[in-house]
């Protein structure tokens, strides 16, 4: 039996972690707008489809090496969740590649291959196996990350049951413990108790790794300029900027502001 921590890593530092290559992706979905009965017997038969298309993201070209600590910021509806749920392979993209190399246990997207229907515990395998651990390495880690969740009894009851604050604690603690290569936090550390998100935030600097890649959605600027040591920043599906990360977030303000100044009530 070998531990987590015996694992080794075969990329070396700056070795390409996740490389996204002229991604695009393009959502199909139905519009449920409850037709009278008289409209869905009109539209019977003529296979008529009332469809709404968003483009969410257009064009994407972003390398992600090991050692990076990357953030992601932009406005609400920017396709930042749409690029994390490409790169974790829960999407498939419309088109382009993502190509995700790593090695052991490889990538865990918080919260991704939870079941709310299941307990906290149940779900703690099934994040962990997600994440390429296996059950006897889940076991060992067990305590390890319900004591890290604090979630105390709470563990052994179903997730539908959970805040939003105790869902994110418990995938974060995952994934803290699990230690995986490339970890996707997105917007994780923007719910929960203050105590919580600063014993998150630790966690996130001790992971920072040159044989790991960390992917931080956030709208914590500060936080981001805290621990990232590159930043993208997505608007309207596509890259506006990527570089160090004070400079990057200094356009994006510039650029909400002048759009703040020109429409004064838009969400940012
Ligand atoms: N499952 C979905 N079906 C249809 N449209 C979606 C879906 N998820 C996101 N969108 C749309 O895609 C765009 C990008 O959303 P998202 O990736 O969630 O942005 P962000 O995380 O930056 O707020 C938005 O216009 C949003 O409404
Ligand atoms: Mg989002």
């Amino acid at each position: 039996m070998i531990s987590l921590s015996d694992f080794k890593h075969e990329h070396s530092p700056h070795s390409i972690a996740v490389s996204v290559k002229d991604l695009g992706l393009t959502y199909t979905t139905s519009i449920d707008k409850k037709p009278t009965l008289k409209a869905r017997l009109k539209s019977l038969g003529r296979g008529k489809k009332h469809t709404r298309i968003v483009n969410a993201l257009s064009d994407v070209n972003i390398d992600v090496h090991y050692g990076a600590v990357l953030g992601v910021i932009g406005s609400n509806g920017a396709g930042k969740s749409s690029l994390m749920r490409v790169i974790s392979g829960i999407v498939p993209p419309t088109q382009g590649r993502v190509e995700v190399y790593g090695s052991v246990s490889t990538l865990l997207a918080l919260g991704v291959g939870f079941n709310p229907a299941m307990t906290g515990r149940d779900n703690v395998y099934l994040g962990g196996l997600a994440a390429g651990m296996s059950r006897e390495e889940i076991d060992k880690n067990f305590d390890a990350i319900a004591d890290f969740s604090e979630l105390g009894d709470a563990i052994d009851a179903p997730m539908r049951t959970y805040s939003s604050g105790m869902y994110a604690r418990l995938a974060f603690s995952v994934a803290a413990v699990v230690e995986p290569d490339i970890l996707i936090i997105d917007e994780a550390l923007s719910t929960g108790d203050a105590k919580f998100k600063e014993k998150s935030l630790n966690r996130i600097k001790e992971l920072r790794s040159s044989d790991r890649a960390l992917i931080l959605v956030s709208h914590a600027l500060a936080t981001i300029e805290d621990v990232c040591n590159e930043v993208i920043w997505l608007n309207k599906g596509t890259l506006m900027a990527r570089g160090n990360p004070s400079e990057v977030i200094a356009q994006y303000r510039t650029f909400v502001n002048a759009r703040k100044s020109a429409s004064s009530d838009e969400d940012v």
